[in-house]
């Protein structure tokens, strides 16, 4: 299902300036294989509690018969949230149902995580409150950003819709403690839960991301199929045949080995793309914790940051390694025609797929060939099985990287700083 091409970042490939030998490398995945079985004992430990996730069958049947229940009621499903409450469920959106599914869909999924007025009222005032369901997703329950947000639409939704307005919401927020949860109950709304130890940024298998995804048609079974599937092989696989095991190695050994303190994550697709941004979040908040741990990621697309970052990275300073994302078998087949001049009959009535395929491999290869270190996960196509599967295996990566490091992964008191401090000025 999914696949990971680390030749690029082998010495025998690129050279030993940025390169690591494979018996350096086959060592410290042996010293490290304690570890990740320390990570997975750890499922009922705060933060790791996302690895009991795929198991959560129960959770998965009631959003399960709630989405049923609301099939054909709605146009939009708009969904409130920041940061962990949002990116998976955005990331979710773009690779199962495309880039494109508002267009022609219903009901259109849109995620609204900012406090921009302009970004906020442009939307609110363009869709029909009385076909709209809000989604209010924040773990606290008190998070200055979704609450905002909330105050909005319910203004908006007691005015177009009035007593029947409980039928338009959903929160999903900790089982217990936050605002959310005692308005929920206060006001007798749906809600479901994200379990006390999961984090949000580590959300998106529990109802954070699984609820808006369930409303717009996503079958979550198989998302949740693909994350155990994950699992399982993390659980049983040695050395590089284990994926979290091989690229936390890989990004731990790539920063304090060879120097390359940022990480690009880069698909070529853009259905991918909100992967990347998700990759983004999930590395930086949980590893950025003191001056010596924090790689920086950055998320790209392919082939569009060819033209955008590429020359950066072939010839500017050797402080990056690059990770693409790579689909063996796109859904479109879609052909290039024949309409070209005969300078370009190698593109004539080739799959659009080749192309971004051979842009792929060229460009590795290229950075391969300066020195520049690069690994490549190879997802056999799209859908709910790989990327459930995917998502899980960052996660865990992430999570034995927070070991490595030596660093709290699932802690974030940077941000907690900036909630505090976002509110005392509000309060002044
Ligand atoms: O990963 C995290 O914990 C954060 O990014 C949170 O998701 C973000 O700050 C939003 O918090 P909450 O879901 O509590 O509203």
């Amino acid at each position: 299902m999914i696949r990971i091409d680390f030749q690029n970042v082998l010495d025998s490939k690129i050279g030993a300036r940025n390169g690591l030998s494979k018996s350096f490398l086959n060592d410290f995945l042996k010293k490290s294989e304690p570890l990740l079985k320390k990570v997975l004992k750890s499922e009922d430990k705060p933060g790791y509690a996302f690895l009991a996730l795929p198991e959560d069958t129960k959770t998965v049947q009631a959003i399960h018969k709630f989405a049923k229940s609301q099939k054909g009621k709605w146009q939009n499903i708009v969904v409130l949230g920041i940061g962990g409450s949002a990116l998976g469920g955005i990331a979710l959106q773009d690779s199962i149902l495309g880039n494109w599914h508002n267009l022609k869909n219903k009901p259109r999924l849109f995620f609204v995580d900012n406090i921009d007025p302009d970004y906020v009222e442009s939307l609110f005032s363009m869709i029909d409150f009385k076909k709209t369901l809000f989604v209010v997703v924040s773990k606290s329950g008190g998070t200055v950003e979704p609450m905002a947000l909330y105050a909005v639409a319910k203004e908006k939704l007691l005015k177009t819709v009035k007593k029947t307005f409980r039928q338009h919401l959903v929160f999903v927020t900790d089982p217990k403690s936050g605002i959310l949860r005692e308005m929920g109950n206060k006001e007798k709304i749906q809600m479901f839960d994200i379990p006390p130890n999961v984090g949000g940024r580590f959300s998106v298998h529990s109802a954070a991301a699984l609820v808006p995804a369930a409303l717009a048609g996503i079958n979550i079974e198989k998302l949740m199929r693909g994350a155990k599937k994950m699992k399982e092989e993390i659980k049983k696989s040695h050395g590089e045949k284990n994926p979290a095991l091989l690229l936390a190695a890989l990004q731990f050994l790539m920063d304090w080995k060879k120097g390359k303190n940022m990480v690009v994550m880069m698909p070529y697709s853009n259905r991918l793309y909100r992967i990347a941004d998700w990759y983004r979040q999930l590395l930086a908040e949980s590893i950025g914790k003191n001056s010596k741990a924090g790689p920086t990621p950055m998320a790209a697309l392919g082939t569009t940051d060819q033209h955008s970052q590429l020359q950066l990275w072939q010839e500017g300073p050797e402080d990056k390694w690059i990770i693409f994302l790579r689909v063996l078998n796109q859904a479109s087949r879609l052909k290039l025609g024949s309409h070209l001049p005969s300078e370009m009959a190698y593109l004539k009535n080739r799959a659009m797929a080749d192309a971004l395929n051979a842009a792929l491999k060229g460009t590795a290869e290229s950075l391969a060939k300066s020195g520049k270190p690069n690994c490549t996960i190879e997802l056999n196509q799209i859908n709910e099985e790989t990327v459930g599967a995917l998502l899980f295996l960052l996660e865990v990566q992430v999570a034995l990287l927070g070991e490595l490091y030596g660093v709290n992964a699932f802690n974030q008191p940077g941000v907690e700083q900036s909630k505090i401090m976002t509110k005392k000025i509000l309060s002044r």
